[in-house]
């Protein structure tokens, strides 16, 4: 395994070797097909082998792959980004979303020479040393609350709050021994790691008002939820403006590419007009910004997100009147075309809620789906995407076999 959840340790079963994708199914090499509903981990809106993105970037291979200089096409990526996050006013791309949060928290750092960095329970940013304390993801699956091989020292500067803790938050936000010391709080707007868990609006709010009060920056980071939950991501969805925004996933089109930019004053303090250095060999890859291009465009095509919810809801509408209708403890939780359906509880907020799923309940349920033809994400604390390639047929076949599930 390159990345830990796909040892398929929380389902209890041998991981798939996948062989090839086209549209809405992945074939593993053995030729049995799955629906797909992890989408490469919510890069692929537009499904597996989108023809338009295939043709451009066959393209652009033949004009070479890596050059190591400046090529336009990040130019007219970074301006439709640009067009379509407007807190954005200057980018820079890197090549995976870890790269995208380490360098926004260092940026964040330099520009407001403060160290703390304040993060939440069961968000997940990636696997740089700072963010694995009590992280989400594939960290909470391993039930650790961190990673071996960190230094002390490097996790003494931060913090990770209860999410959606109102209270709590401020409070420690506002302590003696903090509030001049933070350099930037960082947030998933909407949780995708610990399952999908959106943030309140008054909890955002008050981490926008308390940080502009400190000082401090507010960074979302939208590695899933750009471009997933609407063109202009989470923070046009609750409509606060954040100081730096983290993206990946949808923005590389299935290749690595992520990215992170904000307020014109800070990206200046990056290398080479200010003195944060951040750099990439592989950044800005015009292979991979000729696929991000092509997947913006699509995703601008008329009434995207109405269909991509509506189809999203073939499956959650039915599913969550049935969990309801026979009092099942199990739920589905929903942002636009991402949801997770929750086994053992009818509210999950946070990571202590989180941590009391029925894990054993998902296990079955994965498996369930999985021998009859339909693959989601395998661990219960992860979100299911839907692209806009899904046909109606296969998520109805995969609403019939959820409540089939439900029902033995
Ligand atoms: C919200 C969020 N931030 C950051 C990352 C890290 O991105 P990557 O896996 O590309 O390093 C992820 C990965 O899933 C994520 O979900």
């Amino acid at each position: 395994m390159n990345s830990p959840v796909r040892a398929f340790k929380a389902v209890h079963q041998l991981p798939m070797v996948a062989a090839y994708g086209v549209a809405d199914q992945i074939f593993d090499v053995d030729d049995n097909a799955y629906i797909d509903y992890c989408g490469s981990w919510g890069a692929l809106i537009h499904g597996h082998a989108h023809p338009a993105i295939l043709n451009a970037v066959q393209k652009r291979i033949s004009l070479g792959t890596s050059f190591g200089i400046t090529t336009s096409i990040e130019g007219e990526l970074a301006k439709k980004v640009i067009e379509l996050i407007p807190s954005i006013e200057k980018i820079r791309f890197v090549s995976s979303g870890t790269e995208a949060t380490m360098s926004a928290v260092r940026l964040a750092r330099g520009f407001t020479g403060k160290d703390i960095i304040i993060k939440f329970s069961g968000n997940y940013h990636g696997h740089a040393d700072f963010f694995l304390i009590k992280a989400g993801s594939a960290v909470l699956e391993l039930a650790q609350s961190s990673s071996a091989g960190i230094p002390a020292d490097i996790v003494k500067h931060s913090v990770s709050l209860p999410y959606n803790d109102i209270e709590l938050c401020r409070s420690i936000l506002n302590d003696i021994q903090f509030r001049d010391r933070i350099a930037a709080v960082i947030v998933e707007p909407v949780a995708g790691n610990m399952g999908v868990v959106p943030a309140t609006l008054p909890f955002l709010k008050m981490l926008r008002e308390e940080t502009l009060r400190m000082g401090s920056l507010l960074i979302f980071d939208e590695v899933i939820t750009g471009f997933r939950v609407g063109l202009g991501g989470a923070q046009e969805l609750y409509g606060i403006t954040p100081d730096l925004t983290c993206l990946g996933k949808i923005i590389g089109g299935g290749f690595p590419a992520a990215a992170f930019g904000g307020r014109e004053a800070i990206m200046n303090c990056l290398a080479p007009l200010g003195a944060v250095f951040q750099a990439g060999t592989l950044s800005g890859n015009p292979v991979a910004m000729e696929a991000g291009l092509q997947a913006l465009h699509l995703i601008q095509e008329p009434n995207f997100y109405r269909e991509l919810e509506r189809k999203t809801e073939i499956i959650t509408r039915p599913v969550k009147e049935y969990l309801l209708k026979n009092r099942i403890d199990a739920c589905i939780q929903q942002v636009g075309s991402m949801f997770t359906l929750f086994f053992g509880s009818t509210r999950v907020s946070d990571l202590e809620s989180a941590q009391k799923l029925n894990l054993e309940r998902f296990a079955q349920f994965f498996r369930y789906l999985f021998e009859r033809g339909v693959y989601i994400p395998p661990a219960q604390h992860e979100a299911w995407f839907v692209s806009n390639v899904h046909t109606e047929a296969h998520l109805e076949k995969t609403r019939d076999t959820i409540l089939d599930f439900l029902r033995l």
